[in-house]
């Protein structure tokens, strides 16, 4: 058997379940959205103790325009919020932070402060902290055929040398090392244009456990299994 390594090298989480856990206490949507910012926090330090090197969460996806204007506005009213008052704890906590998406659809204050927090972290050596925002995977990857295509019509490649690994260097996550354990929460079984082509080997992991409600025992219990899984890449 080959040798399992214990802690992933990149988490990636769907953070799913914020509307369900607001509506069961009566609450609206955007209690919900606020807790789950408490659940950020809490997998960010969580993942600093174990010693992660990457986390990437899905906070807000291509198709998340589609939703009620009002609760786009609180999202990104508390994601610009977040940035804010996390940043000096970022900056404390060695943290990088970095985004991948569509980022200019957000609205200006908050392209201010991702920029800002992506500046003033930039040379940090911790966890790299990944927000996904506005962020579709087929996008991602349309567009990364877009910019071979221009740069083969243009001659600086040459089709040939078109592999997966060049490929992967036309992706929003062009720098970052495919997600080792990806966790999806609120117990749904799918991937919803999600780091598509990142996590064709990675082990996943669905907790039942709502987004606001999922903390650091749940968080080190996904990190368990996965140590114990088998990981062999298509091998035997
Ligand atoms: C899914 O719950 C969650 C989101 C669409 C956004 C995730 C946002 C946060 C965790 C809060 C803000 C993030 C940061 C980084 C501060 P849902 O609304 O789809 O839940 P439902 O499926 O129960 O309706």
């Amino acid at each position: 058997m080959p040798p399992t390594n214990d802690i992933p090298r990149h988490i990636a989480i769907i953070m799913d379940g914020n509307g369900r856990w607001a509506n069961a206490r009566g609450l609206p949507r955007r209690d919900g959205h606020r807790a789950g910012a408490e659940s950020v926090r809490n997998a960010v330090e969580t993942c600093r103790q174990l010693d992660v090197d990457f986390l990437t969460l899905y906070a807000f996806s291509s198709e998340n325009w589609k939703r009620p204007q009002k609760e786009i506005d609180a999202l990104m009213k508390l994601l610009e919020r977040f940035l804010r008052e996390k940043l000096p704890e970022l900056l404390q906590q060695n943290v990088r932070f970095q985004t991948i998406g569509k980022l200019d659809m957000l609205p200006g204050k908050c392209r201010q402060q991702i920029h800002k927090a992506e500046t003033d972290t930039r040379n940090n050596t911790g966890l790299t902290l990944i927000l996904a925002l506005s962020y579709g995977s087929r996008e991602e990857i349309t567009d990364a055929a877009r910019a071979l295509a221009t740069r083969a019509a243009a001659g600086e490649i040459d089709p040939a040398d078109i592999d997966t690994d060049l490929f992967s260097r036309h992706l929003y996550t062009a720098n970052t090392p495919d997600p080792d354990l990806l966790i999806r929460t609120s117990g749904e079984l799918r991937i919803s244009n999600f780091l598509l082509w990142q996590i064709s080997y990675s082990e996943i992991v669905i907790s039942p456990k709502y987004w606001p409600d999922f903390r650091d025992a749940d968080l080190r219990a996904a990190v368990d299994e996965y140590a114990r899984r088998h990981r062999r890449f298509g091998t035997v």
